[in-house]
């Protein structure tokens, strides 16, 4: 009778007789019990570190896997090539039909088995956490620290900071998994052989079309009416006055259950569709739009003196590059990853308290130390702190000495209003990725919106300041319209 412990010393020196099948059999057997403890650390959120799971999913899994087609390999191909000759019908039929050759095959049966259940079983969890892993927030924005430094941090301080990097990248369906994860590839070997641009190129032209993310949470169809937008500022004087500028914004909709799309939204209701033509990466320099309304009509706008630029580029049959079909992100373009102007990142600062209001001049002297150019975050955030202080202790000793704290939580502010927009590193300065939704230096809505974009019949896209929004007050300290709302008056 043969011992099952026989099979397993077979086994071994089977395997011991092939050097690649010793290598794969060493590095599975050290590498198992590593892989099954940190797998079930992951599946219990112990561990919170983009490179852990790097280690585990990304060198250790693929080692793995590696070791066991070594094993396999070795017994079968390099060593034993003549003993697979072996395996004959003949051969195998000989064996199963004596007694002892039998429990013999039968017990490497099930050693094979279990051995083969044990290595599924490792391969499909470490698999199912590395796909969480590859998916996680963790290890799109922090694991390439540098790189992803501007994307993460505007994104922690967005309203989408609870929404993986995932949602709105990737989105649901196996077709854009496979398209991410060999993007995903192509990006890893970018940031080891140093070939990334910087800053990050912008727009992102394999964006997934955002009508298929977006939605999957928005429903502008849904929205409806007008929305008060109240923006606080405050002045480059002494107090740092506060000032407001109201809006009423036309959000409006896509239009739903017999409700007429209108407003902002109805650009993105499903019987209107527009696609527009650009000639820049930017997708600033608009040059024809063309629009589908419901009835199936199409009506084509064209650049003050573009259209015979865009005849002839037909002709020549090269404009495919740039043409879009208007979806959220041509407006959105910005939805989480917000830079902000000097002017705003400070204001946002004052409003909120973290910077305080109460400290003479602090609007204007942060506006001057955030917009000049430095190295570092650590450099901008020394000389920032070193030049308040100087200014402070020269112009009003009195109030900072008897004040520290209020001087150190405005340096910290002004910092942070430096840092969150600015990363020297990516060499992304103020204003590079610049925002769609509004007409800042005559972009965003203005690049269609301008008057200057006419049908043949000389219809225009309106640039009626009513079109969008009306303007409640602009700047305005206590505006009598937010009194009025309130009760006051
Ligand atoms: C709410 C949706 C949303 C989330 C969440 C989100 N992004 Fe983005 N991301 C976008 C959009 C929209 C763009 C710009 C698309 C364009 O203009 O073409 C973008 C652009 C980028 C870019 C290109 C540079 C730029 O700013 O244009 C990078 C890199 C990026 N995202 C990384 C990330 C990472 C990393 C995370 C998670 C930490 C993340 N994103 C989370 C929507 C999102
Ligand atoms: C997984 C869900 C999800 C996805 C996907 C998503 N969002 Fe959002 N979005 C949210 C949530 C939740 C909020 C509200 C956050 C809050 O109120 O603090 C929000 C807020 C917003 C706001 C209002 C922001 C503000 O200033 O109040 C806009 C605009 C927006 N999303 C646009 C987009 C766009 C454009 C996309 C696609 C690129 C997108 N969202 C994708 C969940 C999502
Ligand atoms: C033509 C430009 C444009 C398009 C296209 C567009 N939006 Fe908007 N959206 C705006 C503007 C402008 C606002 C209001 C201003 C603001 O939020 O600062 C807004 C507001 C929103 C808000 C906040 C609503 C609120 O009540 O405050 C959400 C959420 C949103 N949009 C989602 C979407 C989604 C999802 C899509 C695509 C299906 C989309 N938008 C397409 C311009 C647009
Ligand atoms: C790619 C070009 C394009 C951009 C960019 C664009 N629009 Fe439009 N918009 C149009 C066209 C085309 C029309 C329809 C004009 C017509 O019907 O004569 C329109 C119509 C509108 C309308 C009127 C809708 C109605 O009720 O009939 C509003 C409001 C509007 N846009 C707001 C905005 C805002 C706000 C932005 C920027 C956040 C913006 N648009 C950006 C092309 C654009
Ligand atoms: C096509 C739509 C559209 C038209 C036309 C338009 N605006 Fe706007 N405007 C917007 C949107 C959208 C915002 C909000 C931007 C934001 O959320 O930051 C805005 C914001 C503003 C603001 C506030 C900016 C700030 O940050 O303080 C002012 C002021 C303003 N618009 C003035 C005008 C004037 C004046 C006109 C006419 C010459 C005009 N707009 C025409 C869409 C439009």
């Amino acid at each position: 009778m043969i011992k099952f412990t026989d099979i397993v010393k077979a086994f071994v020196v089977g395997i011991c007789r092939s050097k690649v099948s010793l290598i794969g059999a060493i590095m599975t057997t050290v590498i198992f019990p590593v892989l099954l403890v940190s797998a079930i650390l992951d599946l219990q959120g112990v561990v919170d570190n983009p490179y852990f799971g790097f280690v585990i999913y990304m060198v250790l899994g693929p080692l793995f896997v590696i070791g066991l087609v070594m094993v396999f390999l070795g017994l079968f191909f390099f060593k034993g090539k003549e003993e697979v000759g072996l395996f004959t019908f003949e051969y195998l039929k000989g064996q199963l039909s004596g007694p002892v050759g039998f429990a013999r095959i039968r017990k490497f049966i099930f050693l094979a088995t279990a051995l083969t259940l044990m290595n599924i079983f490792i391969v499909s969890l470490v698999s199912y956490t590395g796909y969480h892993y590859t998916e996680s927030v963790g290890f799109c924005g922090q694991f390439c620290h540098t790189v992803m430094e501007p994307e993460f941090t505007t994104y922690k301080n967005s309203p989408h900071s609870r929404v993986h990097c995932v949602e709105c990248h990737i989105g649901p369906g196996a077709q854009w998994f496979v398209k991410s994860k060999m993007s995903g590839s192509r990006q890893l070997f970018a940031v080891a052989f140093n070939t990334y641009s910087r800053p990050i190129e912008t727009p992102v032209h394999g964006l997934r079309p955002a009508r298929e993310t977006c939605e999957q949470c928005h429903r502008p169809e849904l929205f409806h009416g007008e929305n008060l937008y109240i923006k606080d500022k405050f002045l480059p004087d002494e107090k740092n006055t506060h000032v407001q500028t109201v809006l009423l914004m036309k959000v409006g909709s896509g239009g739903y259950r017999g409700s007429e799309a209108h407003g902002i939204h109805w650009h993105v209701a499903p019987e209107n569709k527009i696609t527009y033509r650009h000639t820049d990466r930017g997708r600033e320099n608009i040059v024809e739009i063309s629009l589908t309304r419901p009835d199936g009509t199409q009506v084509v706008f064209h650049k003050e003196g573009m259209q015979k630029t865009v005849a002839d580029a037909d002709a020549a049959g090269s404009h495919e590059e740039g043409v879009r079909v208007m979806d959220c992100v041509d407006c959105h373009n910005r939805p989480t990853h917000i830079y902000l102007s000097p002017n705003e990142a400070l204001d946002q600062k004052l409003a909120q308290g973290e910077i305080p209001v109460s400290l003479p001049f602090i609007k204007k002297n942060g506006l001057r130390l955030i917009t000049q150019d430095y190295p570092s975050h650590e450099e901008a955030k020394n000389k920032i702190a070193t030049e308040l202080r100087a200014w402070y202790r020269n112009t009003y000793p009195d109030l900072v000495n008897n004040n520290m704290a209020l001087l150190d939580k405005a340096i910290a502010g002004v910092q942070n209003a430096y840092v969150e927009n600015v990363f020297p590193e990516m060499r992304i300065v103020w204003n590079f990725y610049k925002s769609f939704l509004g007409h800042r230096d005559d972009s965003g809505c203005f690049r269609c919106h301008d008057d200057s974009h006419s049908t043949s019949a000389g219809e225009t896209i309106s640039a009626d300041c009513e079109t969008c929004h009306i303007i409640l007050a602009e700047e305005e300290e206590a505006p009598e319209v937010l009194r009025s709302l309130r009760g006051l008056n």
